[in-house]
């Protein structure tokens, strides 16, 4: 990459695929409803429900009504049979009063910003508005959102509200979806929609797109926004203009508004004013360590002391969300007589695992509501408890005091992965006479509105996925939510009527601690799926792509030398020199294997596997592996024990069951098992041998929903590899046999071509420094300094292989290497060549699986500049 590239130009970012993508517009038709000619709707709102009565209308089938706009052309809207008790909820949304306002300005302008609170009704709304413009008369309206939980919750919701079924409202994520040829609003995740944008640049499937949540800033949004600039003049130069329409909540548009580089004209900004009622926001006086028990500690006394309405707490994660669940239905159980069944068990049963069983029973002594006076030795200046509230509101809540029968609670969780069953029911009202009170992570700060909440308690925490740019190890830390979050939490509690938000943490670490806004995805994780999908695209100079913010130099740098290891790119010649440096830059262009990778729905490293694996006939294997790769946690606990779990016998068991495989798969022997993935691939195929039974998950500590998830991966996954690699015409088989010796090492090989830079070795003399216990563990690796060790939860962990390859790193009490498979030295120069030096000069093309030809060389390797000796190996190139 340079840093004297000229500036990328529309044709550089369409390179050939625009042709192709015309020779689709001109299928599209014409006619009435073409939205270029739609002027606008008549602003009679909730008249189409009367008016038109379309009763005996065949569904999907259009009636076209004729109005009279200001400016007296013919107006066309389609109109739609809403029920009656769905017409007053939406009349009820701030949005529906700037609908008129919205609909010109897109009409007008190619691209448009919607801000608005959340709950205002942007993502239910807007795309009915386009819908009934006659926008999905030709093409499709497209809705992306960054999380799948929003893809399919608000399809469903907008298929309702517009009355049709999930034929014409429909949703596609990753792996699933429901569209069908009928699709008129297609809501999808963001990085699907990327990949259409890769199959047909000019999206010509779609007359609007509505980049949904985009002030999430979530890479795929970002990388999206960028192309479209580019995207939307194109459509126009063709005559078939496409509506981009951007939503946000929080106002930091200048990424967007103040960014020359994306858009020529600075799009315009429609703002709708919300009906937020007032939130006051009470401070804690001192932040506490614990901020879950102070989460509980908070909810129990709102419970207890304050008046009806809804309370809803912001944890981290879903475990978080699901111990603190479990023991607040504990404290405060809704009888089954009144419907709380549910909520008393766990109301997903499902997603509640067995961390309800291992609860010890809590009494409400273990947690006590803290004595007032002990609040009030602490500063007077924030406080601002419950108390000051019991005095100015009319509390006619029960309270807990002594012999009297507390009012039951009904506690749902709330978390992205939750099963659409258990996302629904937050939406419905709680069983008379109990309490609402959901425990969620950030999910419901902007994307979902929950409706009569009144109480917000945030622990001001988030999780957050961090990269080492360098060495590539994630961690998942808890950290400080921003201030523009926490504010979003906080208008959660104003949606029905003035509310209140506890923050448990005090204002000086609002103010001093919280920056302001979250750093945008793009700034925090690698990129190299999304410069190979780029590159795939012919966007040549990533540097110079417009992105609403730039990843940075080092983290495009990383992505670029793996895609060049994984042999995705290939150095181009002439080289350039800088004139002060002397230092050779190489541009890059992606290699047919990387357009192959690039097919994949799956990251680079998983798209070289999967090409790897259709040249050695393994295919079936290595979609499976890599369907168990993309989903967390197959095992329950044994993936993740923390430092005290470590010395629980039960979990020592749990793992030496593991290790000795009593799971059998139709016989597969243990000289196999060299490896975690090999552990991952036999519990695959022993499962679905038996048919997925709940029953064998659990005896062999399977998580069922991974299993059933990965089932679901599979199958996808054989269908994408199919559509890529021609002549190949694979099919799920539940009974595949295990893989044979040869097939099984040939299997870590493949594992290696795909994290060859991902090699450890055992150190020889690891220094005495940390942890002496841990020391015959010690490994080294190619990017870091400290040793790493296998993880406790490995079956390579009593092994202690020279060599291995290891999926990440996980940084907990350790730096733990996790999914780590036994390799051989002399693997190295054949499947990671560009990491070893030889002794004698190799030609080019470097040795790689597909090259024919042999040469013979004898060598003796260093790997990664670490020195380690490899066996001189014969190459075959
Ligand atoms: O996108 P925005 O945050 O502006 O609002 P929305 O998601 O369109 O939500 C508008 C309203 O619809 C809110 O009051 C939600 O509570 C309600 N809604 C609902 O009742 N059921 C759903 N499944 C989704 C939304
Ligand atoms: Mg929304």
């Amino acid at each position: 990459m340079s840093d004297d590239d000229v500036d990328v130009s529309m044709e550089e970012m369409g390179g050939d695929r625009e042709e192709g993508g015309q020779g689709v517009v001109s299928e599209e038709g014409t006619g009435v409803g073409q939205p270029g000619d739609v002027p606008g709707k008549i602003s009679d709102k909730g008249g189409d429900v009367k008016d038109m009565a379309p009763s005996q209308k065949k569904e999907g089938q259009k009636e076209y009504v004729e109005g009279v706009t200001a400016s007296k052309k013919p107006a066309v809207y389609i109109s739609l049979n809403r029920r009656s008790e769905i017409q007053e909820q939406r009349l009820r949304l701030p949005i529906l009063s700037e609908e008129q306002v919205i609909m010109e300005t897109i009409r007008e302008h190619p691209v448009v910003i919607v801000c608005g609170e959340t709950g205002s009704g942007k993502t239910t709304q807007v795309p009915q508005f386009l819908y009934e413009a006659g926008y999905a008369e030709s093409a499709m309206i497209a809705v992306t959102e960054p999380r799948r939980v929003a893809a399919i919750s608000m399809s469903q919701r907008v298929a309702t509200e517009m009355n049709l079924s999930s034929r014409l409202v429909s949703y596609q994520i990753r792996y699933e979806g429901n569209v069908t040829e009928d699709t008129r609003i297609k809501f999808l995740t963001d990085g699907v929609l990327l990949k259409e944008v890769q199959r047909d640049f000019l999206l010509t499937k779609y007359s609007a797109v509505i980049i949904d949540e985009a002030h999430e800033r979530s890479v795929y949004t970002d990388i999206l926004i960028g192309l479209l600039s580019r995207i939307v003049p194109l459509r126009h130069q063709k005559g078939n203009p496409l509506k981009l329409v951007i939503m946000s909540a929080t106002l930091r548009l200048k990424d967007f508004t103040e960014n020359s580089q994306l858009f020529k004209v600075t799009p315009p900004v429609v703002k709708v004013e919300s009906r937020q009622h007032p939130v006051t926001i009470h401070f804690n006086r001192r932040t506490p360590e614990d901020y879950l028990a102070e989460a509980l500690r908070k909810v129990c006394k709102i419970h207890r002391q304050l008046p009806e309405g809804g309370i809803l707490v912001f944890v981290t994660g879903q475990q978080e969300v699901h111990s603190l669940c479990c023991k607040l239905r504990a404290l405060f159980p809704v009888p089954a007589s009144t419907g709380g069944k549910n909520a008393a068990s766990t109301g997903d049963d499902d997603e509640d695992e067995p961390e309800s069983s291992q609860l010890p029973k809590i009494s409400l002594d273990d947690y006590p509501v803290l004595p007032l006076d002990e609040e009030a030795e602490l500063e007077q200046t924030e406080d601002d408890d419950l108390e000051t509230l019991d005095e100015s509101d009319d509390n006619t809540s029960l309270r807990g005091s002594e012999g009297r029968r507390e009012q039951p609670m009904y506690v749902l969780p709330l978390y992205s992965l939750l099963a659409a069953r258990g996302q629904a029911q937050v939406f419905k009202p709680p069983p008379e006479g109990s309490r609402l009170c959901i425990v969620a992570t950030n999910v419901a700060e902007t994307s979902l509105t929950i409706p009569n909440i009144k109480y917000v308690v945030d622990t001001g925490k988030v999780k957050t996925k961090f990269y080492d740019k360098v060495t590539g190890v994630s961690t998942f830390r808890v950290t400080n939510t921003s201030q523009a979050s926490a504010n979003q939490r906080a208008g959660r509690a104003g949606r029905t009527g003035p509310g209140h938000c506890y923050r448990l943490y005090s204002s000086a670490v609002f103010n001093d601690d919280f920056v302001e806004f979250a750093v945008p995805e793009i700034m925090r994780r690698p990129v190299d799926d999304l410069i190979l999908q780029m590159k795939d695209m012919g966007i040549d100079k990533i540097v110079n792509f417009p992105f609403p913010t730039a990843p940075d130099n080092d983290a495009l740098q990383a992505a670029e030398k793996l895609l060049l290891l994984l042999g995705a790119l290939d150095k181009v010649t002439p080289v350039k020199t800088t004139r002060r440096t002397k230092k050779v830059r190489y541009s890059t262009r992606i290699t047919p294997l990387g357009r192959t990778m690039a097919c994949f729905p799956v990251s680079p490293r998983y798209g070289k596997m999967l090409s790897l694996a259709h040249q050695h006939n393994l295919l079936p294997y290595v979609v499976a592996l890599v369907a168990a790769l993309s989903v967390q946690e197959l095992f329950v606990g044994v993936d993740k024990p923390t430092e005290e779990e470590e010395e629980k016998e039960d979990q020592k068991q749990r793992r030496t069951q593991l290790i000795r495989q009593k799971l059998t798969w139709a016989g597969a022997g243990n000289s196999q098992l060299l490896g975690d993935l090999m552990v991952l691939l036999k519990a695959v195929g022993a499962c679905e041998y038996v048919g997925c039974s709940p029953g064998f998950c659990e005896k062999y500590n399977i998580r069922h929903k991974a299993m059933l998830e990965i089932r679901k991966l599979r199958t996808h996954l054989t269908n994408s590899v199919n559509a890529v690699i021609s002549g190949v015409n694979l099919a799920v088989d539940p009974h595949m046999a295990p893989p044979s010796e040869q097939q099984a090492k040939c299997l870590r090989q493949i594992v290696l071509a795909g994290f060859g830079d991902h090699v450890a070795r055992k150190m020889d003399n690891p220094s005495a420094e940390g942890d002496t216990k841990m020391l015959k563990y010690a490994y080294q690796t190619l990017t870091l300094d400290e040793a790493v060790y296998i993880h406790p939860g490995s079956v390579m962990f009593k092994q202690r292989p020279q060599y291995v390859v290891y999926q990440y790193i996980d940084e907990t009490s350790h730096m733990y290497m996790k999914g780590v498979s036994a390799v051989e030295p002399d693997w190295l120069p054949l499947f990671v060549p560009s990491f070893c030096s030889f002794s004698k000069p190799l030609d080019k093309p470097p040795p790689r699986f597909s090259d024919t030809g042999r040469v013979v060389c004898h060598m003796t390797s260093t790997f990664g500049g670490h020195f380690w000796e490899l066996p001189a190996v014969e190459l075959e190139y």
